[in-house]
């Protein structure tokens, strides 16, 4: 039986991403915003950032895999579905549930940043900055959280747990990542 332990209370999370929609609102103030979510874990995220933004917006998604040990990441990031709109000219905020080792992220920027965007952002709830390998900053961060393996709000262990509300650490998994 796997041990959760709640890291972020929802009440924590929902604070959090009101500020953050708050902060974005205001930096793009009387312009349009596409909100690019990463598959899958970004989905819930988004769906509650997206919420707290107001200004004109608009959802696309992508889904990459990455190579090797799911958790000791080997480098290669493969696009498994690309965005289905245009990127060119758009404000773009790429949406994360987490930002670990980077190599997604830095993968994805400059796959867009390639397509001439008018702004490139990155927006992620979750930061486990002592992982990263790939040297990539979100411009806006909910929590910087230690070297634990996390749960709940979108992230999964093996496909499970992403609808719980809270973020929890997955305690007994901790030994064999
Ligand atoms: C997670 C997360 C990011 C990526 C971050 O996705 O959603 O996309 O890992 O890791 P990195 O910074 O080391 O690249 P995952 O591959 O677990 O897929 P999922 O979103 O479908 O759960």
């Amino acid at each position: 039986m796997d041990e959760l332990t709640v890291l972020i209370t929802r009440e924590q999370i929902a604070a959090k991403v009101a500020e953050m929609g708050a902060r974005i609102t205001a930096d793009f103030a009387g312009q349009s915003l596409v909100l690019i979510g990463v598959l899958k874990g970004a989905t819930i995220f988004l769906a509650d950032l997206a919420r707290q933004i107001k200004l004109d917006t608009t959802f696309d998604f992508v889904a990459v895999s990455s190579y090797g040990n799911a958790h000791q990441q080997s480098g290669e990031v493969k696009m498994l579905k690309d965005v289905d709109g245009s990127v060119e000219g758009r404000n773009i905020i790429l949406v994360e549930d987490i930002l670990d080792t980077g190599l997604t992220l830095v993968y994805l920027m400059n796959v867009l940043r390639a397509r001439r965007p008018k702004s490139l952002k990155v927006a992620a709830l979750l930061d486990k900055i002592s992982h990263r390998t790939h040297p990539i900053d979100a411009d806006y961060v909910g929590f910087t959280i230690p070297d634990k393996f996390v749960v709940g709000y979108g992230l999964d262990f093996a496909e499970h747990y992403r609808n719980l509300a809270d973020i929890c650490v997955l305690e007994s998994e901790l030994e064999a990542r």
